[in-house]
């Protein structure tokens, strides 16, 4: 099953309840929230309170993407604030199977992650112990950023090693540049849950929701 998760770091903070309501009623299952700290990525973008705030608005699945150093720190306060999945990067911690221990003691999903730079290698050992897994298909920290073409073969590989493992519940997420024009390229790759920040959010939000899931559904006929 193919999910739509819209970034909301493209969207009109001022508006945020709204924006997220249209795309979540225009057929996006997952919310993705991208949590930035200034530190591990240049950008600052949103905490606690914005989550606490949207958990009100919509019962969709928040798919909390966290660009933040040391994460185990707060991955409680993530859980409770609303997030459903919890997804860290394998580069910004000295443990990851702690943190992944962490999120399941908070009742979330677990999701590792990595930058474009960084080799497979790294998230191979935790594929067994998460629920998701994010190939970054742009440098993290902005959104409206162009897709990073090797990524295609990054997802390919894993998806071979995913049902290699058996792991069929897996979701394979891909996150940057990804636009209705590539979006099939992806799919095909392996993945299984597309973010898209700039391309659902520039515009009509609901209408640009809409051909995405018209586009990703078409391939399961
Ligand atoms: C980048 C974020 C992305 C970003 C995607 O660090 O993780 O989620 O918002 O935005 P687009 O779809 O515009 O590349
Ligand atoms: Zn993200």
């Amino acid at each position: 099953m193919n999910i739509l998760a819209p970034s909301i770091l493209s969207a009109d903070f001022a508006n945020l309840g709204e924006d997220v309501a249209k795309c979540a009623d225009a057929g996006a299952e997952y919310i993705h929230i991208d949590v930035m700290d200034g530190i591990f990525v240049p950008s600052i973008s949103l905490g606690f309170p914005v989550i606490t705030s949207l958990r009100k608005v919509t019962d969709k699945v928040f798919d909390v993407h966290l660009m933040i150093t040391d994460p185990i720190r707060y991955i409680e306060r993530f859980c409770k604030a609303g997030a459903d999945i919890v997804t860290f990067h394998v580069e910004a911690c000295s443990d990851p199977a702690a943190v992944i221990d962490e999120i399941h003691r908070c009742g979330a999903k677990a999701g590792i992650t990595l930058k474009p730079a960084s080799p497979l290698e790294d998230i191979l050992p935790y594929l067994d112990k998460v629920e998701l897994v994010l190939v970054m298909s742009v440098e993290p920290g902005f959104g409206g950023q162009e897709y990073i073409p090797s990524s295609t073969e990054k997802i390919r590989k894993l998806r071979s090693i995913i049902d290699e493992r058996g792991l069929s519940d897996m979701d394979l997420e891909v996150d940057g540049g990804i636009k209705l024009f590539n979006v099939r390229e992806v799919l095909d790759a392996g993945a299984n849950v597309i973010v898209a920040g700039s391309a659902v959010f520039a515009g009509d939000i609901a209408a640009n929701t809409a051909s995405f899931v018209e586009k990703m559904c078409l391939k399961q006929k």
